[in-house]
């Protein structure tokens, strides 16, 4: 038969083939609480303006907790025939107390009803993600705190620059952590008005109180354009676009992860409880989960790219088009909390192995830069002079199959008169690390100072 909320000029209901496109309560249904919670406040808007009776008003609360406690028991038989979340609850409303159900969409359409459950649920998101990223930059913390002074090869290139601290490593994931709980920060702050009583697209002759539900729902404030409230999804784009910077961040530390626990470089382990095995090679400890989240952001940013296309070139106000921003935004938001939860499980997991970080900081050359520096800062040489003799010690040192701290003072010498013994000081890379003192630089010193500032922030 025809539609019951909407087929008064309707004479049959859709081919079935239509149901299957038009229908979202498969996913939609993620969205009962929200729901309910923005048409118990509607409701209670209603009667408090004298729009509807208290007595239908009770009836409706009444029956909507009913409603809500049936889908959270998993006691709810949800109808691709009635569409989505919204005409599902209205119509299980219904059953339960009767017409006065019909009541509740006064003032309402389905195009703030669904603009005002997305808010709501997306918000929660942005509430997750601050709250798991918290907990990921104080397992980076902790990790840096047990490391301040160990040393390790910076790279660039990928190829040995300069010696750093671990420490100085695991807090760069910090900073970049925090700017990502500031973007949702942002987001959240900036969705925080509420579209509901936009009604279709128009808003409504009906003396509704907009700033009441607003308030009830946690929201600073109404919208201030009915036609902007129905159309608009910034809210769920800035949630995904910060979710992508996000994952972005995550996939690079899990790949420096990857590269960290080959056998080649040994920098980190991971516990038998964050590794796999091969099927056929034994020696094998493979860092799946890793593997695995440096590959997530491929779904979260195509969630993101998927809800920008749907949304580009369409004509205000409300298209059913948007009926697509749903399953991208919850698939994405499953992907980022499960992955900063098992980021946050590796990083607390990971041991460090401070011996070979700290001999592969030693090779290399990596005090390069330390020796160029000592001969402008000794012997007053232009730095570009002192470029060239580095180099050529670089190469003496090479074709003598050693490193810079093994060169003999006389093999120095050769290749510049004035160098004197002091500058085997600068050649080891303890020495190199605490000399980088600059604000933001690597040396242990500094380190500790922002661990001290990134506790206080983490409380
Ligand atoms: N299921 C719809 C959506 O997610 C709800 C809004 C429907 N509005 C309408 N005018 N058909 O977008």
């Amino acid at each position: 038969g025809a539609n019951a909320m909407w087929g008064g000029r309707f004479g049959r209901g859709p081919e079935a083939i239509m149901e299957a496109i038009n229908a979202s309560i498969s996913y939609d249904k993620r969205l009962a609480p929200q729901d309910i919670a923005g048409s118990r406040a509607h409701a209670a808007m209603l009667a408090a303006q004298g729009i509807i009776t208290e007595a239908d008003a009770q009836a409706i609360d009444t029956g909507l907790q009913q409603v809500l406690a049936e889908i959270e028991a998993g006691d709810f038989a949800f109808s691709a025939a009635l569409e989505d979340i919204h005409m599902n609850v209205e119509s299980r409303l219904t059953q339960i107390i009767g017409p006065a159900a019909g009541r509740l969409h006064t003032a309402r359409s389905r195009n703030d009803q669904v603009a005002v459950d997305f808010r709501l649920w997306v918000r929660d998101q942005c509430d997750t993600a601050i709250e798991g990223l918290t907990r990921l930059m104080r397992a980076f913390l902790v990790q840096a705190e047990a490391g301040a002074d160990w040393v390790m090869p910076g790279f660039t290139h990928l190829q040995t620059a300069q010696p750093v601290t671990w420490g100085h490593h695991m807090l760069a994931y910090v900073e970049m952590l925090a700017r990502d709980r500031g973007r949702f920060m942002d987001a959240r702050a900036r969705m925080n008005e509420c579209p509901l009583g936009a009604a279709a697209l128009a808003g409504t002759s009906f003396p509704i109180d907009r700033a009441r539900t607003a308030a009830a729902l946690g929201f600073d404030r109404p919208t201030a354009n009915s036609l902007d409230s129905v159309s608009d999804r910034d809210f769920a784009l800035e949630y995904l676009s910060a979710a992508s910077i996000c994952a972005l961040h995550l996939s690079r530390f899990a790949e420096e992860l990857v590269i960290w626990s080959s056998a080649q470089f040994r920098f980190v382990r991971l516990s038998d409880g964050f590794s796999t095995g091969s099927s056929i090679m034994p020696q094998k400890r493979n860092p799946d989960a890793a593997e695995l989240l440096r590959a997530k952001i491929g779904r979260i940013l195509g969630a993101n790219i998927a809800l920008m296309t749907v949304m580009k070139g369409l004509a205000l106000t409300y298209s059913k088009d948007m009926q697509e921003d749903k399953e991208q935004v919850f698939d994405a938001a499953d992907t980022l909390n499960l992955s900063l939860e098992v980021m946050e499980g590796m990083v607390r997991d990971m041991s460090a192995n401070r011996d070979a970080l700290e001999a592969a900081a030693s090779s290399g050359f990596s005090t390069a830069t330390d020796l160029a520096d000592w001969l402008v800062r000794e012997l007053g040489l232009p730095f570009r002079e002192a470029h060239h003799v580095t180099g050529a010690l670089v190469k003496m040192a090479e074709d003598a199959g050693c490193d810079l701290p093994e060169l003999t003072l006389e093999a120095m010498q050769s290749v510049h008169q004035d160098i004197t013994g002091a500058v085997f000081d600068v050649l080891g890379v303890h020495n190199s690390v605490a000399s980088r003192t600059s604000y933001g630089g690597t040396a242990p010193e500094n380190v500790r100072a922002q661990i001290v500032r990134w506790a206080e922030v983490l409380g």
